[in-house]
């Protein structure tokens, strides 16, 4: 069991493998929650702007109740929303989170991304100007939001924090300032987008990197209406790398996928909601890759050109100073 988890710099656990819960309404995860849990899972990611916050809760309490575990058995994971990028709201935007999930603290709380939107409202997550183009909030303060985020620790609504989307410039910022560094910073990463330089920088500071989209998002080929960078290529379960190594270890191109990132350490989260690909999902510590293995998939890199969430045009944030990307 202790291969499943590392230790944060928090000092606290977190386990290796998770499920995302991205793009699943409310009442669809609970299931898949339950599921998973019941599967072996014990961490699962939202996010306030996944709006399913009350079906994550539901589903977690519903098992801790049938199981008769108790709530440190379940590493929970949310996110503070780019509308709500400012130090004022951190505190109240947390509190309506725990509410939603109807827990008492968090594990681990994250900034969703470093650029803040100038939303009407806490549900505005994606507030757009009549020109149909995101409307930016050029005055984010990663500083001044950090600081508030060590003291929704001190408040212990969170046993840990964390960032996502933040590159090596932005992670740096953050960490000459930090009372408390950042345990853990949650980006996209999968064989065709390896995050070589954050990956190296996390490792010097003692910080766990997070791998979303694991499976490469198979079908997000659009997003918000809009092509996304691996609309016109080949997925990451397709590749016949991937294919092969599957086949020689009898086991799916997901589970190669998965098994690849906590073989590194990496935390990962891959979504579903189908209760046998969950339960497949979780199905990857009975094997190993070689090192033979690691460095094909490792050749499977394209860098930065890998990237399935790049900048769209609706979504172009190239004009904020703290854009990631
Ligand atoms: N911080 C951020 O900005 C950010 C951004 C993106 C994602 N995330 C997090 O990361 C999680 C994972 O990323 P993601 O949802 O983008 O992508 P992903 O996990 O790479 O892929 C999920 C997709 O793969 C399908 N799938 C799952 N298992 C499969 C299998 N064994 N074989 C074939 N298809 C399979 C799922 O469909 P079914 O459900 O039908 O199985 C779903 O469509 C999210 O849910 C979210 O929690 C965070």
């Amino acid at each position: 069991m202790a291969d499943r988890c590392v230790t944060l710099n928090s000092g606290h656990q977190m386990p290796l493998l998770g499920l995302g819960c991205w793009l699943a309404e409310s009442h669809e995860i609970q299931g898949s929650v339950e599921a998973a849990l019941e599967a072996g899972y014990r961490h699962i990611d939202t996010a306030a702007l996944y709006m399913n916050e009350e079906g994550v809760g539901a589903g977690i309490k519903s098992y801790l109740a049938k199981s008769k575990k108790d709530r440190k058995d379940v590493f929970v994971v949310t996110k503070l929303p780019s509308n709500a990028m400012s130090p004022e709201k951190v505190e109240r935007l947390l509190k309506k989170s725990l509410n939603n999930l109807g827990l008492t603290y968090i594990d681990l709380f994250l900034l969703h991304f470093p650029i803040g939107v100038k939303g009407k409202s806490d549900d505005d997550f994606f507030p757009l100007d009549e020109n149909k183009k995101l409307v930016l909030d050029y005055g984010t303060d990663l500083i001044a939001i950090w600081k508030e985020m060590e003291r929704m620790v001190k408040l212990s609504l969170t046993k840990s924090i964390g960032v996502s989307n933040f590159n090596v410039r932005q992670m740096r910022k953050i960490c000459a300032i930090a009372k408390i560094p950042p345990a853990t910073n949650q980006v996209e990463m999968h064989v065709y987008m390896q995050q070589k330089e954050l990956q190296e920088f996390c490792k010097a500071n003692n910080i766990y990197i997070t791998a979303y989209s694991p499976l490469g998002s198979p079908g997000r080929t659009k997003f918000m209406g809009e092509p996304t960078g691996s609309a016109n290529r080949m997925q990451p379960l397709e590749n016949p790398v991937v294919k092969l190594i599957a086949e020689r270890h009898n086991v799916s191109p997901a589970q190669v996928l998965i098994r690849y990132l906590v073989q590194l350490k990496v935390i990962t989260i891959p979504k579903s909601t189908n209760p046998a690909r969950i339960k497949s999902n979780f199905d990857v510590w009975g094997f190993r890759l070689t090192d033979l293995d690691m460095a094909a998939l490792q050749s499977l890199d394209m860098g930065e050109t890998g990237r399935i969430m790049n900048s769209t045009e609706t979504f172009d944030m190239r004009s904020h100073p703290e854009c990631p990307f």
